[in-house]
């Protein structure tokens, strides 16, 4: 299990190839991925290179580091998550997000695609993550706690940064970019939902419901990043409309909604 030794290790490798200068990274999610190709300056670092790293197996996530600028700022993009359906361990879902920290990353946004669980929402609406339930059944801080990581019993008050929210909600205004704001849902997947499964979760009160982010934001919150979680509505959730889910629907909703991410990410992150 990779522990403290490997992270330093992983950032070490990094740090060698890859200079990171700023603060703030980036996490994109399905079909995000040509987020990156919005930065100048850029330089790559695919994770087969990073010791220590896993490997990404889903398609519509790339796998590799990326620097460069973005809205006048040097930013760091992982293209490309794991997660825990792909039979990774919490832990290892949640490494890069360690490394980032001993990287001198600071602040951490999570984007991923999600399905509607509220009926109000529409495909290719943009979803503000305020709180989160963990119905993954796993927590990536089970077990031995490594004290300079940070504490044992972390506070989840406030998981999503209230500060880079309000950015967020100001920038998607000025840039006239219906916001939703509301909580998200992390299941273990790889299956989508079934209809009652869905119908329960908006009884739980989730708005949207989606495979990755939880552990990570979790992890973010233990060592102490300031963390926000954007989430791209590609499909309504089982059973709320009529119709199969696909995998090929969630990559292609993302892409359309590219250039509202682009524009309300470029004003955000100038803020952040
Ligand atoms: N369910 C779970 N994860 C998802 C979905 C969904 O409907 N859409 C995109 N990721």
């Amino acid at each position: 299990m990779p522990g403290y030794y490997e992270i330093e290790e992983s950032a070490k490798r990094i740090q060698k190839i890859l200079p990171v200068t700023g603060d703030l990274a980036v996490v994109l999610g399905s079909g995000l991925s040509p987020f990156a190709d919005r930065l100048t300056e850029t330089k790559a670092l695919e994770y087969s290179e990073i010791p220590n790293f896993p490997v990404s197996t889903v398609e519509g996530h790339r796998g590799r580091l990326v620097t460069g600028n973005f809205s006048g700022k040097p930013i760091l993009v992982m293209q490309g998550r794991f997660h825990l359906y792909e039979g990774y361990s919490a832990k290892q879902v949640v490494f890069p997000i360690r490394v980032l920290r001993a990287l001198g990353i600071k602040k951490l946004l999570l984007t991923n695609a999600a399905g509607a669980v509220n009926t109000a929402y529409a495909p290719g609406d943009l979803m503000l993550i305020t709180d989160h339930l963990n119905c993954t059944g796993q927590n990536p801080l089970t077990g031995a706690n490594d004290e300079r990581l940070g504490s044992r019993f972390p506070d989840l008050t406030e998981v999503y940064s209230a500060r880079i929210r309000k950015i967020f909600v100001d920038a998607a205004s000025a840039e006239k970019i219906p916001l939703r704001q509301g909580v998200y849902i992390a299941v273990p997947g790889p299956a989508y939902e079934t209809p009652a499964e869905i119908k329960m979760y908006r009884i739980l009160g989730a708005d949207a419901c989606g495979m990755s982010t939880v552990p990570e934001a979790i992890a973010a919150r233990h060592i102490g990043l300031e963390t926000a979680g954007l989430s791209c509505i590609t499909n309504m959730g089982a059973g709320i409309l009529t119709g199969n889910l696909s995998h090929d629907e969630v990559t292609h909703t993302a892409g359309n909604v590219m250039d509202a991410f682009v524009r309300l990410m470029h004003r955000a992150i100038a803020q952040m």
